[in-house]
């Protein structure tokens, strides 16, 4: 394993563990709708936000922990946005992170409510940030921010645009809207929350706005590339989901060529922000460049 590969395994068990312990106990008359939570969030995924989210903490100096109820909030958030996003009215896809997807393992009714729970669970977790930090002018900003990324006026808002013209050809600004939200924005947050606590001059955390767009960006693209690339058992979910749900993507919208350019090109674009930054930052430049090529 080189330096990289052994301090992402790290970075990754870490980060489980802070998520692990902000999980709520399958308990009382609402246990289903707990269980039904906990299912979806402890089956893995990569963990990228909550792991972009402490590293740009850590770069910006940050040492306490009030970064991580929001780790494990974001985690929240984006757990969400995939239960909601695989159900029959949405993408009606059947797998996810190698599992049933929750409405088909726990029914329509509890998937709709296992994403809301999670929804305001995530803010219910964020707030525990108050009593860890003296800064809770930050935590409260930070609160605003991760409302703002997640919803009307980012991914629910992206997942609204999405959704409303599927089946329709768009034109390259809507496809740009879609993505920029309902990817990109739950990107920025969690990278903009990790400055903000850390104390990030807002310069900065405008620059690191900018990078974590651009990685949102270049995922989203390789997310489609691999809807037509890689192998249900590579990636936990099905395969071919956009084209049964004839989704213009930015494959089909540029060529397959193009998207693999772009893909690169917007990476390098945030590395060649992330470079403005000061601290060190040697694995967050070695993870925005992985996503390029990662294969699930
Ligand atoms: C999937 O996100 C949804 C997109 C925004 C493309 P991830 O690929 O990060 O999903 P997990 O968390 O690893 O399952
Ligand atoms: C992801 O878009 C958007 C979300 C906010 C969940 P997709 O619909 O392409 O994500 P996958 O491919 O199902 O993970
Ligand atoms: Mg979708
Ligand atoms: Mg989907
Ligand atoms: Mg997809």
């Amino acid at each position: 394993m080189t330096e990289f590969e052994q301090w992402l395994a790290r970075a990754t068990a870490e980060t489980e563990a802070v998520i692990d312990a902000y999980l709520p106990p399958e308990e009382g008359h609402q246990k289903t709708v707990l269980a039904a939570m906990n299912y979806s969030i402890k089956a893995g995924g990569k963990r990228l936000r909550p792991l972009f989210l402490s590293e740009v903490y850590r770069m910006f100096g940050g040492t306490g922990r009030e970064a991580e109820p929001f780790m494990a909030a974001i985690e929240m958030i984006h757990t969400f946005s995939l239960i909601h996003d695989d159900l029959p009215c949405m993408d009606n896809d059947r797998l996810r992170r190698g599992r049933p997807t929750v409405w088909v393992a726990y029914g329509y009714d509890m998937a709709v409510l296992a994403g809301d729970g999670l929804a305001i669970y995530a803010f219910e977790t964020a707030a525990k940030a108050f009593s860890m930090t003296s800064r809770t002018e930050q935590v409260a900003r930070c609160i605003e921010l991760l409302a703002q990324k997640s919803g009307i006026y980012g991914m629910i808002g992206g997942q609204t645009a999405d959704v409303e013209l599927t089946g329709k050809a768009l034109t390259k600004e809507q496809l740009d809207f879609i993505y920029r939200l309902k990817t990109g924005a739950l990107l920025e947050a969690p990278m903009m929350i990790g400055a903000l606590l850390a104390g990030a001059s807002e310069e900065q955390v405008r620059t690191v706005e900018r990078m974590a767009s651009c990685v949102g960006y270049a995922f989203q693209i390789q997310d489609d590339i691999l809807d037509l690339t890689a192998s249900q058992e590579m990636l936990g979910k099905p395969v071919f989901s956009d084209e049964k749900n004839q989704k213009t993507t930015y494959v089909s919208l540029y060529g397959m060529e193009q998207a693999r350019r772009d893909v690169k090109e917007m990476s390098a674009e945030a590395v060649g922000l992330l470079e403005l930054l000061p601290g060190e930052h040697e694995n967050l430049r070695q993870l925005i460049e992985m996503l390029v090529t990662r294969a699930k």
